[in-house]
């Protein structure tokens, strides 16, 4: 059960205890952090699930699909650790993860 640390818009910032294999959108949303519309569900067509990503643990995400790029591009809030967080699924390897909720486009 990976141990997420979340900082809001307002700049709250709350730890949350994740199920594994549920992916980061989901367990920001269940946690009752509600400023992560997540509006499309998850199914890659509406980036309100944007998030900044800790650097240090860039390197242990998955890699960008290409769709996840074209649609993070139409974002004038991404920046060089922008990820779409329902494209993130969360393991036990992601324990400490830290990410910072984008701000709304
Ligand atoms: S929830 Fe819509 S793109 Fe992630």
């Amino acid at each position: 059960m990976p141990t997420i640390t979340v900082t809001t818009r307002t700049g709250d910032t709350r730890q949350i205890a994740a199920e594994d294999d549920i992916s980061l959108m989901e367990a920001i949303r269940d946690s009752g952090i509600d400023e992560l519309l997540a509006l499309c569900g998850g199914c890659l067509s509406c980036a309100t699930c944007h998030v900044y990503v800790d650097p240090a643990f860039a390197d242990q995400l998955p890699g960008m699909s290409d769709d996840e790029n074209d649609l993070l591009d139409s974002s004038i809030a991404r920046g060089p650790l922008s990820r779409l967080s329902c494209q993130i699924p969360l393991r036990e390897e992601l324990d400490g993860l830290i990410v910072t909720i984008a701000p709304e486009d």
